[in-house]
């Protein structure tokens, strides 16, 4: 990243709703991100509601479908071309559903970061995403989950930890009322923070 740079570019990967979109959006507007600003807002969905929710803030939101590319790297690649276009220096997966390869993964060590809907490393990995996280926490009677921000690497939900939150189950708590809750009280509160650490990071060390 070239000296004169006083923020990190970052890129926000999307796939559903975008509410953890949008606490990355609020927190640029409140300035406390001040150390990266998003510059370009990238969903797998032509039909994701984050990327409204970019185009509202004035950030500039693509639509990469999966579903037009003959093979994963296809689509990886026009991903890759979008952010080296626009010297991207951090990923930020926010609701991201696809899981990324190596090789992409490789092409930005420590520059990827994701925001996971439990306390890795439980109720994680393949097959723990959405609902389904939320609904397994349930399932195994546990009192205290939560949400962890974590850097990825080619291993799903396996790279280091960066900040987590506890949230309590409650014993009235439905799937959906307690993936809201660990949103609110979780999610929407660690990735603005930690996108604010990491970003504060790749400037230093530029
Ligand atoms: C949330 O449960 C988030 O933890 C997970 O995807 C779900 C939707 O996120 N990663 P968003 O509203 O699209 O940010």
């Amino acid at each position: 990243m070239s000296q004169e740079k006083k923020q990190a570019k970052i890129a926000v990967l999307v796939s559903g709703g975008g509410t953890n979109l949008q606490a990355l959006i609020d927190a640029q507007n409140a300035g406390i991100i001040t150390s990266g600003r998003i510059e370009v807002v990238i969903s797998n969905k032509a039909d994701a509601y984050a990327l409204t929710r970019a185009k509202d803030a004035g950030i500039e939101a693509l639509a990469i479908v999966r579903k037009n590319f003959a093979t994963k790297k296809d689509f990886e690649d026009a991903v890759l071309k979008e952010l080296e276009a626009r010297n991207i220096d951090l990923i930020i997966l926010a609701g991201f559903l696809l899981v990324l390869s190596a090789d992409f993964v490789n092409r930005y060590p420590m520059r990827i970061i994701n925001i996971h809907p439990a306390l890795i490393p439980s109720f994680c990995g393949d097959g723990y995403y959405g609902l389904k996280v939320h609904e397994a926490v349930l399932a195994y009677g546990v009192k205290l989950t939560g949400a962890t921000v974590h850097y990825v690497t080619a291993e799903t939900d396996g790279g280091p930890i960066i900040l987590q939150k506890a949230v309590a189950v409650r014993t009235n708590d439905t799937p959906e009322s307690l993936q809201l809750r660990v949103m609110k009280q979780a999610e929407w509160k660690l990735l603005p923070k930690a996108a604010e650490m990491v970003s504060r990071q790749i400037i230093k060390e530029a």
